[in-house]
């Protein structure tokens, strides 16, 4: 198979993790006798710098042009000042809006052999495995007016809106439902429907597309009670799907229930078939540069990227299981290892998930 994949490495960290999924994958590539071809572009604070857009053309360009895309991270510290049409985060919400990335899964998943690191007791997180589907082009991140202003008695104020088409509600629940009647056939639909008007119409969405769906199971919950369930059964959830802003504060709670937020990759689905891939941790700028970031939530997103976008199942399994493998013999990044100065590298871990590639695809043919 040939494909061409569109990388955006951005900034802090990203660009160790990328090239650490870059050489996985291209070893998945030689394994398998694929041809992939990588092309990188700017986005975040690197592309600010460069081209003085946090998005630039030619980024997009790029990424039209690619079968798949796999991005690492952007922000820092560094551009934290500047104004809000010059910050990393704005090329991120941008690409999202302009390939209409509009459905974001983030699965949670204990790897058995990293219980360990949860700090939640054994017991609580026996058997959790869900995915979050967060809607990701609408709501709070998008809707206008989001400005600061000074009303007419001359008091500062500033206003965000939350706004949904019910359209864009049903589309990414239809995916949630999709992905139900692939797993346990369990939709949790998160709201604040005792408040929003936008959580009615959404409720009332929720109930239509259920409709279409009478295998799969499904409940309303609020968004507050959500996230003490998270930590007090996390075990109860199948497939999650709420609002932009309340998915992205839900799944980075999420994802300390398996210990590792370097651990966990995400999914972002668009109606065009371009999707893109990327870790759900942030930029980490206080460790960039410094070789011990965990590359693994990159690696798996590559997996990720094989599986969906190319339906390289078998590829994306032996990924999965070369990560599995090294976790298994006890190698651990600096985030994820107990004791000081006992763990291993980026370029440490990566070379271990090659080889561990090599030994277990040998095994298969
Ligand atoms: C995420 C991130 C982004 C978000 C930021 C960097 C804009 O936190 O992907 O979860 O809030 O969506
Ligand atoms: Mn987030």
């Amino acid at each position: 198979m040939k494909k061409k994949i569109a990388l955006l490495p951005g900034d802090g960290i990203g660009p160790e993790v990328v090239t650490s999924a870059v050489a996985v994958l291209k070893e998945t590539a030689a394994q398998f006798r694929h041809e992939f071809e990588f092309e990188t572009a700017l986005i975040g604070g690197i592309a600010i710098d460069e081209k003085n857009n946090p998005l630039p053309k030619e980024t997009v360009d790029v990424c039209k042009s690619a079968d798949a895309i796999l991005l690492g991270a952007v922000g820092g510290p560094k551009w934290d000042q500047n104004p809000p049409e010059l910050r990393p985060e704005k090329g991120l919400l941008a690409i999202r809006k302009q390939l209409d990335l509009f459905a974001n899964i983030r699965p949670v998943k204990v790897f058995d052999s990293l219980s360990e690191a949860s700090p939640l007791k054994q017991d609580h997180i026996n058997g959790v495995d869900f995915v979050i589907v967060r809607e990701l082009t609408g709501g709070l991140y998008f809707g206008e007016p989001s400005e600061r202003y000074t009303d007419e008695e001359g008091k500062e104020a500033a206003v965000d809106t939350l706004l949904y088409t019910k359209e864009e509600i049903v589309r990414v629940l239809k995916e949630a439902f999709d992905m139900a009647l692939t797993r346990r056939k369990k939709v949790t639909s998160v709201d604040k429907a005792n408040v929003l008007a936008s959580s009615k119409l959404w409720r009332d969405a929720v109930e239509e597309v259920a409709s279409q769906y009478p295998d799969v199971e499904f409940e309303h919950m609020l968004v507050d009670n959500a996230a003490m369930q998270l930590i007090y059964k996390p075990a109860q959830f199948d497939v999650i799907v709420t609002e932009n802003m309340f998915g992205d504060i839900l799944s980075d709670e999420a994802s300390m229930i398996t210990g590792s937020l370097g651990m966990l990759p995400s999914a972002s689905l668009s109606s065009t078939g371009l999707h893109l891939y990327e870790p759900i941790h942030g930029s980490a700028p206080d460790i960039a540069g410094q070789n011990v970031a965990n590359p693994l939530a990159t690696i798996l997103s590559a997996a990720s990227l094989l599986r969906t976008s190319f339906a390289l199942e078998e590829e994306a399994a032996a990924i999965e299981e070369a990560v599995e493998t090294v976790l298994a013999s006890g190698k651990r990044t600096k985030d994820l290892s107990a004791k000081e100065g006992t763990y291993q590298t980026t370029e440490d871990i990566t070379h271990a998930v090659v080889d561990a590639l090599k030994q277990n695809v040998k095994t298969i043919v």
